[in-house]
């Protein structure tokens, strides 16, 4: 699956740019699987983007799933509203989850699926208690915060371990990397064992976004 995040489009056509990669007339290797929306509050990372009333706004005009990022504090509160919007995935950072379970039960209450997402810095060994009560893990392969940053390889091992929690333990949990990834780093992620890739600027970047997709989706598959 390819979810282009829109962190590195135009926000002043957010409509138009969901459009280009989620459109009805696209090649169906061209169209986005999910559409990722970084929503950050400039506490758990140093950056400001987006919130509730602009993910309400863009869902009433795609019918492409919304990948909701939240890197923000106090996730307890401000989850569950995204799922209340009609957000198809909300992920949660772990490690700004004070009760990962609760959060996850109140996603799933209200209609949506539950994603926990860690940092470069945080061990898998911190998620896997909890993982049961999720359907994604995020697994960061930049620091949150920013686009167009560089791959850390690092993330590869967790993606692998990952794979195989995920594999053995028969978890119904789709493995989503997000950060640095292009048209290099995807074959790696792949290899790994993703099931979802993020991408921002190797698809909003490009002259042809539906184009950087469909390219992206056929890398991932080599
Ligand atoms: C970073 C965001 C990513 C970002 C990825 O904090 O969570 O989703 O948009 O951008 P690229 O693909 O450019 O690294
Ligand atoms: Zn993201």
């Amino acid at each position: 699956m390819i979810a282009p995040s829109i962190l590195s489009a135009d926000f002043a056509r957010l409509g138009a740019e969901i459009e280009a990669v989620a459109g009805n007339d696209l090649d169906p290797r061209a169209r986005a699987d999910w559409v990722h929306v970084d929503v950050m509050d400039a506490h758990f990372v140093p950056n400001l983007t987006i919130g509730l009333p602009v993910v309400r706004s863009l869902l009433e005009v795609t019918d492409v799933p919304l990948d909701c990022h939240l890197m923000i504090e106090d996730p307890e509160r401000w989850a569950p509203g995204y799922a209340e919007a009609g957000a198809y995935n909300v992920t949660v950072h772990a490690e700004a989850a004070k009760d990962p379970v609760r959060i996850a039960k109140d996603l799933h209450a209200a209609g949506a699926r539950a994603g926990l997402s860690i940092k470069p810095g945080t061990p898998l060994d911190d998620v896997v208690d909890v993982l049961r009560h999720y359907d994604t893990l995020l697994v960061m392969s930049v620091e949150p915060g920013f686009g167009g940053q560089e791959f850390v390889p690092e993330a590869l091992d967790k993606v692998r371990t990952a794979r195989r929690l995920v594999d053995t333990g028969h978890l119904d949990v789709l493995v989503e990397i997000d950060g640095g990834i292009n048209d290099e780093t995807i074959e790696r992620a792949a290899e790994a064992g993703v099931d979802c890739f993020v991408a921002g600027s190797a698809v909003y970047g490009a002259d042809d976004p539906a184009r950087a997709v469909a390219a992206l989706r056929a890398r991932a598959a080599r």
